[in-house]
């Protein structure tokens, strides 16, 4: 029989768990000084009775943009008490089409909307007489890129400004695509960034002094090197500069300690919470492919498992690991069969190669001459053994 005394143990590691969860923000976030300026400065207008512009804020994932953006929310709801503005913070995943916008708008800002069923006219009429004495909002909108038809909502928001004597309502737009500026309609791409404020990935350096925040709030003294720290900043920074990245990787590093009785979070606990994470985001992006996609994949991992079969024929044992596109097919096309799937063209079988290999997933090469011809190699990016066990459960669940 198990004790609970097992399990109600102090921890050796953790002073506060919390400090390391995704949702926890601090107080103080190093490195974003300027930004949190320019932010506050585009908002205070809307403090003084002034309409601010809209803003557009960019930057890759990681970078602070949310934290730092309802931080500077928090504070403009603390100084705003007359009633004259008010802002609210949206992510657009959940709402994601105009209507749920102006609904989820209604009814954290009018009064009496707070019930169901009042259709896109009475809203707009409504946020009208509530600007129109005066007052001014601000609508933020994290995760732009996931609203759909996002130029109808820029276009009524844009409208209502026009038809308002005073007060008025801005948009502060955030996402983390470069290309959603290529892709909008010329009006609403310019009423959306008139003005623009960049959130720069971190470096290695700036991520390991993130971390060491961190760890002083939520680890135990003593219960850390400063080599895994240093370690775990400096492998995000390699990779991407994305602060979540590192900041999972030293909770599951000290997660890997706890569970295997260390006293302290060292370098060895850093490189395996690495490889931990390398091969949950792996996981999560193989679970999001279409099928096509997946049963390609799942062909490629297969051939790596068994090697190649061509390559044994031409007994070119030592072939790296490559595979032919050719034989990948003739795999693929087959596994769709024994699926009773219907299997697509060669000609969408080498854009899905593409998609894959733009997501890191497999790597090709291009042959050079005498092995058979020219064709395109191919390589798995990760483990096979890994990936078929990820697509074994993601098809059976996907049906
Ligand atoms: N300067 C910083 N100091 C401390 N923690 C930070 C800092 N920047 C980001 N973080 C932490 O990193 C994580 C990711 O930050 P955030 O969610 O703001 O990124 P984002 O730019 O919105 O990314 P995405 O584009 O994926 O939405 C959060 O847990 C946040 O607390
Ligand atoms: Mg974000």
């Amino acid at each position: 029989m198990p004790s609970f005394d097992e399990f109600t143990r102090e921890s050796k590691i953790f002073r506060d768990r919390d400090v390391l969860s995704p949702h926890y923000v601090p107080d103080i976030l190093p490195f974003r000084e300027h930004q949190l300026r320019e932010l506050m400065s585009s908002l205070a207008p809307a403090l003084m009775g002034k309409k601010p512009r809209n803003l557009f804020i960019y930057g890759k994932t990681g970078t602070g943009k949310t934290c730092s953006v309802r931080q500077v929310a928090k504070k403009f709801e603390e100084k705003s008490t007359n009633g004259k503005a008010a802002i609210i913070y949206l992510n657009c995943r959940i709402h994601n089409k105009p209507y749920r916008v102006m609904d989820k708008v209604a009814k954290t800002v009018l009064a009496g909307f707070d019930k169901q069923g009042y259709g896109l006219p009475q809203i707009y009429e409504g946020l009208l007489k509530w600007a129109g004495d005066g007052r001014h909002l601000i609508i933020i909108l994290d995760e732009i890129d996931m609203i759909k038809h996002l130029d109808e909502l820029v276009y009524t928001l844009t409208r209502a400004n026009d038809e308002l004597k005073s007060g008025g309502i801005s948009i502060i737009g955030i996402s983390n695509k470069t290309l959603l500026k290529d892709e909008l309609d010329p009006r609403t791409k310019s009423s959306l960034y008139e003005r623009e404020l960049v959130f720069p990935s971190y470096s290695a350096n700036e991520l390991q002094k993130i971390l060491q925040q961190r760890a002083e709030l939520g680890f135990k003294a003593g219960a850390f090197t400063p080599g895994a720290i240093n370690l775990a900043g400096a492998i995000a920074g390699q990779e991407s500069g994305d602060a979540r990245y590192a900041l999972k990787i030293l909770s599951r590093a000290a997660e890997i300690a706890e569970e295997t009785g260390k006293d302290k979070i060292t370098d060895a606990e850093v490189k395996s919470a690495r490889d931990m994470v390398e091969l949950d985001i792996v996981k999560e992006q193989i679970e999001k492919l279409p099928e096509n996609h997946q049963l390609v994949l799942y062909a490629v991992a297969k051939l790596s498992a068994t090697g190649s079969r061509y390559a044994r024929l031409e007994g070119e044992g030592e072939n790296d690991g490559y595979l032919f596109s050719g034989e990948i097919y003739e795999e693929y096309v087959q596994l769709s069969k024994k699926l009773r799937r219907p299997s697509k063209t060669a000609r969408s079988y080498r854009s899905y190669l593409n998609d894959l290999e733009m997501l890191g997933l497999l790597t090709t090469v291009e042959s050079g001459k005498g092995i058979r011809g020219h064709t395109k190699l191919i390589r798995l990016g990760h483990p096979a053994q890994e990936v078929m066990r990820i697509l074994s459960k993601s098809m059976e669940g996907g049906g």
